[in-house]
């Protein structure tokens, strides 16, 4: 579906050191400006999972907005296809409006209440002048909409959003993104307004949807566990910065900075598998990086969950001014290109 036939040999999506900052919101006439990302760098290969994972307010939504465009970063750039976004306009810029769809946590908000489900799907096609002609454009909304779980399509097309529940307006919007046949889908905590119970069916759509249309996914979430159902790999992101990034399984299993520990340590893990924890415990001890990270401190507000890990691994004040973390990040780096 998607317009560039040839796909490019390069990272589909590739962040260099992006800044994204924001004037301090105390006061109008404050100067002071927050850096929510400080420095962040990845890349996102065609047909691949990405997470960035990271508590609540450590910039993972602003990242997402950079690389939507919706917002200009401060420092550094995002390319596509290997060529910068910042400065496209005109056809290209329209063009890329289809090739990087987002879908935001709140699905209620992204929808037009007026509009039933088929003409949601239906005005993403007309906005970008697509779908060819009526008949054509009815069967591919209602082929769209069968594809996100969303049957009888027939039926659930003359549905407004609040006839559907919450599963099935995320669905929807799902329905809307991938009608226009993006190359890259970012969901920015796509499921945290669902039910526990709708949850796993939208992760499972996100996995089909990769491996039927080859589209890459960069899986926005606060929660590493979801990460780790959809995600190949993962970036860890604390504080503005990534620090740690590498293969899913990997980190989960031995994760090297004492954030993604703390992370991973919170993970509920099944009686079964409890024995196989043993490994990374070695791991932890013997990786030289963590000689490097400074002792935990406390952690900022809103780590209270993961700071109540006992093993002494409880995020502190990593940043800029840790050797650790980059350090660590490097080791997951060099296991990947290796
Ligand atoms: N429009 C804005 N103006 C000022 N500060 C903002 C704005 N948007 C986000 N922030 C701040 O930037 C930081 C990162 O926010 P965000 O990217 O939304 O994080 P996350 O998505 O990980 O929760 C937070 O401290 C937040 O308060
Ligand atoms: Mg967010």
């Amino acid at each position: 579906m998607t317009a560039h036939a040839t796909a490019p040999a390069g990272p589909l999506l590739t962040l260099q050191d992006l800044v994204v900052s924001y004037r301090s919101r105390r006061g109008p006439r404050s100067r002071r400006q927050i850096r929510a990302v400080d420095g962040v760098s990845f890349s996102l290969g065609t047909g691949e999972i990405l997470a960035l994972v990271g508590e609540s307010g450590c910039g993972k939504t602003s990242i997402v907005r950079a690389i939507a465009r919706l917002e200009e970063p401060a420092g550094g750039q995002v390319l596509f296809r290997g060529a910068s976004i910042a400065h496209v306009r005109g056809p290209a810029l329209r063009q890329l409006r289809r090739d990087i769809q987002v879908v935001f946590q709140d699905p209620f908000e992204s929808l037009d209440p007026r509009l039933t489900a088929f003409d949601t799907v239906a005005e993403s096609l007309l906005v970008h002048r697509l779908g060819g002609s009526r008949a054509g454009r009815r069967d591919q909304v209602l082929a769209m909409l069968e594809q996100v779980g969303l049957h009888p399509a027939e039926a659930i097309a003359r549905r407004y959003p609040h006839q559907l529940s919450g599963g099935q307006r995320q669905r929807l919007v799902i329905a809307g993104a991938m009608v226009l046949g993006p190359d890259l889908v970012i969901a920015d905590e796509p499921v945290s307004m669902l039910d526990v119970s709708l949850r796993a069916g939208i992760l499972r759509l996100m996995l089909d949807l990769r491996d039927s249309r080859g589209v890459s996914i960069l899986f926005v979430t606060h929660d590493l566990s979801l990460a780790w159902v959809v995600a190949d790999r993962v970036a860890v992101v604390y504080l503005g910065r990534i620090v740690e990034i590498g293969p899913m399984d990997e980190v989960i299993r031995a994760p090297l900075h004492p954030y993604t520990r703390a992370l991973v340590s919170v993970i509920p893990v099944p009686e079964t598998t409890t024995a196989r924890r043993g490994e990374p415990e070695r791991c932890r001890t013997e990786d030289p990086a963590l000689v490097a990270v400074p002792p935990a401190g406390r952690g900022p507000a809103g780590t209270s969950e993961a700071g109540t890990h006992t093993d002494g691994a409880s995020p502190g004040r990593i940043g800029a001014d840790a050797a650790g973390p980059e350090h660590a990040a490097a080791c997951h780096f060099a296991k990947e290109s290796s």
